[in-house]
């Protein structure tokens, strides 16, 4: 398993992976390669945006690292860093989302974010637990949603 930054080419790639999640818990979410570009790749307020691939080249999962502008939809606080991660149902609790959080780590300390806020499900106990392993603690609860910090 490897990680680079995504580019334009793997714009495809990730919506695969977004649709097997889709597949996988019932969730619907914007999966197509439009929303994955403007959402992800040319997204003027990322800072990194990481994808694992495996040996056969194939997007087996992404994790995004957002600035938070002024006015977000998570409401995060302005200037820290907003993270996003999804892994295919198939690679999932096998160090995938633990060997990108290296990579989004190191991004956040290059761009000088002092925080990253991660905004979960409530209803998603794999999600919370995977940021708690990351180093990451709840700080608000808004209904449904647990929003977790990590001091870096
Ligand atoms: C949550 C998610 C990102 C975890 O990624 P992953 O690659 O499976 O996680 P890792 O294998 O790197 O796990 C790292 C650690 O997180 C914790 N963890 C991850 N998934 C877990 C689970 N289902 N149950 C309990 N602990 C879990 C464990 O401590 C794990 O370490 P260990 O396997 O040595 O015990 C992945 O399951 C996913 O993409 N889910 C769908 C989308 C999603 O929920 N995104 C996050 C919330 S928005």
């Amino acid at each position: 398993m490897e990680t680079r930054a995504a580019s334009v080419d793997d714009a495809e790639g990730m919506g695969q992976v977004l649709r097997e999640i889709i597949e996988h818990t019932g969730r619907q979410r914007p999966h197509d390669v439009e929303f994955v570009m403007g959402r992800y790749i040319t997204n003027p307020t990322s800072i990194r945006c990481t994808i694992a691939i495996d040996e056969a080249g194939n997007v087996v999962g992404f994790q995004s690292l957002k600035k938070a502008a002024a006015e977000n939809p998570y409401d995060t606080p302005e200037g820290w860093g907003i993270i996003g991660t999804h892994i295919s149902p198939k690679f999932q609790r096998q160090g995938v989302g633990k060997l990108l959080f290296l990579s989004t780590r190191e991004a956040a300390l290059q761009a000088g974010l002092e925080k990253i806020d991660a905004y979960i499900g409530a209803d998603n106990p794999s999600g919370l637990k995977y940021y708690d392993a990351m180093g990451f603690q709840t700080y608000r609860t808004p209904e449904g949603i647990v929003q977790k910090v990590c001091s870096l």
